[in-house]
């Protein structure tokens, strides 16, 4: 099924609802032509019959009345009234004779035909008798007369008879065809009602599951993530849809690739002359040349700047190349037990000056109790110079910064672990800033910064390192009081 078009399925799904509703269209019509056959031969047959059978039978009565009152006072007048209703009597067996269609009827309209004849001909023969005057047995003509008649109206009552039942069959064979036709086609109809809605449902489903994965492997795409192959089967367009959706995959894939090394590649190159510089700037400063070696105090603050844009310089181009190497999965962590003590000092050591020229008090808060960790020393020493520099860089003059370190039990750490011997949490506070609420959930994203001068890639490396290490980072933070940075590492 799945080699055929959107277009053959549409068209099959159709043609098959149009073949179920055609059948029931010629069903009906058979049916009711059916119907109309009956319903027109009650009316043209059946009851024709009867209607001429009443009138015959009213002739031949009125006919006998005329003969009887000729016979009683032999006024011709009266036989020719009885000649004149004789026409109507032939004329109407002859359109009986016509009209009836069973052996029965035939034969009934045959004892008609024979008893009225005998009766006129008995009529006849009177009527010389009396012209010639002679005697003759009136009462025995009179006998046969009134018999013949009776057998005739007999005749045509038992033939109106016959009619009525066949009227009365021909509606109860109509009322048991009307009744199961319907029964049919409601059958019919709801066959084709349902087949319509398994078709369409069956339609929907087939082209809808494929555009739904695509729609997921967009949105992977959206997120960056270039790997998602797709192979669903579908019908050939979308299938044609999803092939270049593949091949748009790799091409972005490719170009990503291409991006990432372009990045490192430019800030692999980028470092070494940076350092030279940094290197033959610290030269210059008047620590190693002498005070009186600067010329001039605009010398010596272009001196500072040089010093100091080289920093931020080396960083950025180093945390870049940390990026390139995690994309890569080339990252070795040299896990040993550490205390964090110690590294959080050399951290601290590390951003005093900073700290000192914007006049922002610095405190450090540890447990001195706190057990190892198993940690790469290097990597966490990333972190924590990245939390404290942001917590520096983030919070203005007079403002201060306080790092803290303490053993936290099972119980206390609450869901925020569940490393059996507790672990260690680290946390560095400010007074600065604060983040606003709505990019809480993008600060960890790579090159997102909302504020300040960097790479945007601090938090990022920051946080995929604490992970490593089996531990968590949180953020809490008001905007305008200051921001908590927590991260904890599992205790050795
Ligand atoms: N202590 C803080 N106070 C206020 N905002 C902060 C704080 N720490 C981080 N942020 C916000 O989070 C963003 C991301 O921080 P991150 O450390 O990843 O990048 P960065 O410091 O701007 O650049 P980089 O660390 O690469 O030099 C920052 O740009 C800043 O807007
Ligand atoms: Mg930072």
């Amino acid at each position: 099924m799945s080699e055929h078009t959107i277009f053959q399925r549409l068209a099959l799904g159709y043609l098959a609802i149009f073949l179920i509703v055609f059948a029931l269209g010629t069903y009906t019509i058979l049916r009711l032509g059916q119907l109309n056959r009956i319903t027109r031969s009650i009316s043209s047959i059946d009851a024709e019959t009867i209607r001429i059978s009443n009138s015959l039978r009213n002739a031949s009565l009125s006919q006998r009345g005329f003969e009887e009152k000729f016979i009683v006072s032999g006024d011709t007048d009266f036989f020719n009234q009885f000649s004149e209703i004789e026409k109507y009597i032939q004329q109407d067996v002859h359109q009986l004779s016509i009209l009836v269609n069973t052996p029965d009827k035939k034969a009934l309209i045959a004892e008609v035909e024979e008893s009225h004849n005998k009766y006129v001909l008995a009529v006849q023969e009177e009527e010389r008798l009396m012209e010639a005057g002679g005697k003759y047995s009136q009462n025995e003509y009179q006998e046969r007369k009134k018999d013949l008649v009776n057998k005739t109206t007999g005749s045509l009552e038992k033939l109106t008879g016959i009619s009525r039942a066949d009227i009365d069959e021909k509606i109860e064979s109509s009322r048991k065809i009307g009744s199961r036709a319907t029964r049919v086609t409601a059958i019919l109809a709801i066959t084709a009602i349902v087949m319509a809605i398994l078709i369409a449902l069956f339609n929907a489903r087939t082209i809808d599951r494929p555009i739904l994965t695509l729609i997921k492997g967009t949105r992977r795409i959206s997120e960056g993530k270039f790997d998602n192959h797709l192979t669903i089967p579908s019908p050939p367009e979308i299938r044609e849809l999803a092939n270049a959706f593949n091949l748009m995959c790799d091409r972005l894939k490719k170009i990503d690739e291409m991006k990432a090394d372009l990045i490192s590649h430019v800030s692999h190159e980028l470092r070494t002359p940076l350092t030279v510089i940094r290197e033959a700037a610290n030269m210059l400063s008047p620590d190693t040349v002498g005070e009186s070696a600067i010329s001039s105090e605009k010398h010596r603050r272009l001196l500072a700047i040089i010093r100091e844009e080289c920093e931020i310089l080396i960083g950025s181009v180093n945390r870049i190349l940390d990026l390139s190497r995690m994309n890569a999965g080339m990252i070795d962590y040299n896990i040993d037990k550490y205390s964090l003590c110690a590294l959080i000092e050399k951290s601290v050591s590390k951003i005093e000056p900073l700290a000192e020229k914007k006049e922002i008090n610095l405190d450090v808060k540890i447990d001195e109790s706190l057990p190892l960790v198993d940690i790469d020393p290097e990597k966490m020493c990333q972190v924590l110079d990245n939390l404290l520099g942001n917590a520096l860089k983030f919070t203005a003059k007079h403002g201060s910064v306080t790092i803290t370190a303490s053993l936290r039990n099972k119980e206390t750490a609450g869901d925020l672990s569940d490393k059996g011997k507790g672990v260690v949490e680290v946390s560095v506070l400010d007074t600065g800033c604060g983040i606003a609420e709505e990019n809480i959930p993008e600060i960890y994203d790579k090159f997102k910064m909302f504020s300040g001068k960097g790479t945007g890639l601090g938090l990022y490396i920051a946080r995929q390192i604490v992970i490593a290490h089996g531990g968590n980072i949180w953020v809490k933070t008001e905007q305008g009081k200051g921001t908590t940075f927590s991260f904890t590492v599992p205790v050795s």
